[in-house]
């Protein structure tokens, strides 16, 4: 890990940008009114609903509810984590991301990260050399003719060769750098060998284009067929996908994305003229790998082999799958014939009746319904009520929306309309506060996080009391300590500071919510609502308090505080 990113240096990050420049380097903006406009990036539409405010530093989409503030923006348009969009952000205004010095030493300092990022790219080239010098005998060439990779897809992908010999890197990149990459292995007399002797190398590049690790495959039919780099502080396998920086290279929002298995299935796709094809590293997916793949296109299509272990993985990727499943995405699965992989399959088929096997790839409903009645008699009441029990369950872990409720709706008509109920899906938050009722204490909130200059409001200092406990005076207390302690917050600004808290979906939905109040009455409305939610939550503790008068008495505590309240009313 490197430092932390002081948060003093994203609110000052968060001054210097101006979100409508900067959204607008990306898509041209135009100005409507005190707003600008343009066409969703996140959704496909015919007229503009996306909106920036100036003044709110605040973009929000009305057509599919994106949102966000500067960062947000570079996070979901470009991709990228938090750190990363603030260094991109850092770098559009010019200036550097300072760390704070950690107490204990990091593990790997940036300079580290760095220079293992170089190292794998030098070495990547190197081998991408070693393809083309005449003194390795052709072999990796030959090679790659007798599988029909051409120089052009070589050359996308980066492909190389590590010739047959056992000291070749380090004599020419820095040892130290090479040990950490996994490159060479130390024997305990100290010297070093290397990893990949006489095999074709598949470079693996992040996101970023970076080089990462190393697959590698042998020539012939010695084994291991494979061998990858170990897990380095750049590299952990599950995290990463083979292909999809060439891919992004391509096409940056694919309409589809292909899970393959193999490294020469992607290859073999490509030359095919087929892009859009990724795979996981020797790893089934898992829900790691469908989040990510998630974040550029709305459909993936898992190809697996039709053979037993095929089938077993593919039930395992839709299980994978499901809580990734918000409307909108798409998850197809395509089943080859048995001891064929998309590589082989397209060679023998030719590229055409591939593309019309892919066309008639189940959907996952369709997929889930026919692998969990596979073994279950459906005529008989017994198959329908095991299909019921199975099904509920996963069902259950799939996130709220429309694609749950036709899922189960589904479920009715295979069971014959036994009415299923799911259990709420709980640990997943509620996307949508617009359609919620309107309460004081989400209108007093939003009034305030949308226009934060009404924390100087007059009445705030006289005699409102806010210092109940409750969840709508809990949140405004904090949001007011925060704007006291930086008054020059926006509304993006104040976004971020809630960024990572337990209330930042809460506040991520209060900034969207429609309140519509002219200029001239906000103080007064905000006012009316700040006061109806103190007394609401007033009335509220009274009411248990009397109820525990009676049933149990109060203590003097209690009955000080009730005097209190009655006071307050
Ligand atoms: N794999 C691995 N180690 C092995 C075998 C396989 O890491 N010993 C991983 C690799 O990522 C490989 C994938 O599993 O790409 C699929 O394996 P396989 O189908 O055997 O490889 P292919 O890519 O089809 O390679 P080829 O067609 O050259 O045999
Ligand atoms: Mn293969």
């Amino acid at each position: 890990m490197v430092g932390l990113i002081p948060s003093v240096f994203i609110d000052d990050l968060l001054t210097r940008v101006d979100v409508v420049d900067l959204i607008d380097s990306y898509l041209p903006l135009k100005k409507t009114g005190s707003n600008y406009v343009a066409r969703c990036p996140f959704h496909t539409e015919k007229t503009p609903s996306f909106s920036v405010s100036r003044s709110k530093q605040f973009y929000h989409c009305f057509g599919c509810g994106a949102s966000g503030n500067a960062i947000g923006f570079l996070m979901d348009f470009s991709h990228l984590n938090f750190v990363e969009a603030v260094e991109d952000l850092a770098s559009f205004v010019g200036i550097d991301v300072p760390r704070e010095e950690s107490a204990t030493r990091p593990l790997h300092d940036k300079q580290d990260l760095a220079s293992l990022y170089t190292v794998q790219q030098h070495v990547a080239k190197f081998y991408a050399q070693q393809l083309r010098d005449s003194s390795n005998d052709d072999l990796a060439v030959q090679y790659f003719k007798t599988r029909g990779v051409s120089g052009e897809v070589a050359r996308d992908f980066l492909l190389g060769y590590a010739p047959d010999q056992w000291h070749l890197l380090a004599d020419q990149f820095e040892v130290g750098l090479l040990k950490k990459a996994g490159l060479v292995i130390a024997k305990e007399n100290g010297r070093v060998y290397d990893r990949f002797r006489g095999r074709i190398m598949f470079p693996i590049r992040d996101r970023r284009g970076r080089v990462v690790a190393f697959g590698a495959r042998v020539l012939g039919d010695a084994v291991p067929k494979y061998l990858n780099s170990p897990e380095t502080p750049v590299f952990q396998k599950s995290n990463e996908v083979y292909g999809l920086y060439e891919l992004l290279e391509k096409e940056g929002r694919p309409a589809q994305i292909l899970l393959v298995e193999g490294y020469m299935d992607v290859i073999a796709l490509a030359q095919f003229g087929l892009r859009n094809a990724v795979a996981t590293l020797g790893t089934a997916p898992s829900r790691m790998h469908f989040d990510l793949l998630f974040r550029f296109t709305t459909e993936i299509v898992v190809c697996f082999d039709g053979d037993e272990a095929g089938l077993k993985a593919a039930w395992r990727a839709v299980e994978a799958a499901l809580p990734c499943l918000k409307d909108g995405r798409h998850i197809r699965i395509m089943l080859l014939p048995e001891r064929e992989d998309p590589d082989s399959l397209i060679r023998s088929e030719g590229v055409d009746a591939f593309l019309a096997r892919l066309a008639t790839a189940s959907s996952l409903s369709d997929y889930f319904f026919s692998c969990l009645s596979e073994d279950l008699d459906m005529q008989t009441l017994e198959g329908r009520a095991a299909l019921m029990v199975k099904a509920k369950a996963h069902l259950e872990i799939l996130p709220p929306g429309y694609f749950r409720e036709m899922m189960v709706g589904k479920l009715n008509e295979q069971v014959e309309h036994v009415a299923v109920e799911l259990k709420p899906e709980g640990t997943r938050r509620r996307s949508n506060t617009s359609k919620e009722k309107v309460t004081p204490a989400r209108t007093a909130n939003a009034l305030l996080l949308q226009n934060p200059e009404l924390a100087q409001s007059q009445f705030l200092n006289e005699g409102v009391n806010l210092s109940l406990d409750s969840p709508g005076l809990n949140l405004l207390r904090k949001v007011l300590a925060v704007i006291a302690e930086k008054p020059e917050l926006t509304t993006g600004g104040l976004l971020e500071s809630f960024r990572g808290e337990p209330e930042e979906s809460q506040v991520r939905a209060l900034v969207q919510m429609p309140v519509l109040v002219p200029e001239a009455v906000l103080e007064m409305e905000f006012a009316g609502a700040v006061r109806r939610l103190v007394a609401q939550v007033v009335e509220a503790d009274l009411a248990q308090l009397l109820k525990k008068e009676q049933a149990l008495g109060l203590t003097l505590d209690e009955k000080k505080k009730m005097l209190r309240f009655l006071a307050m009313k």
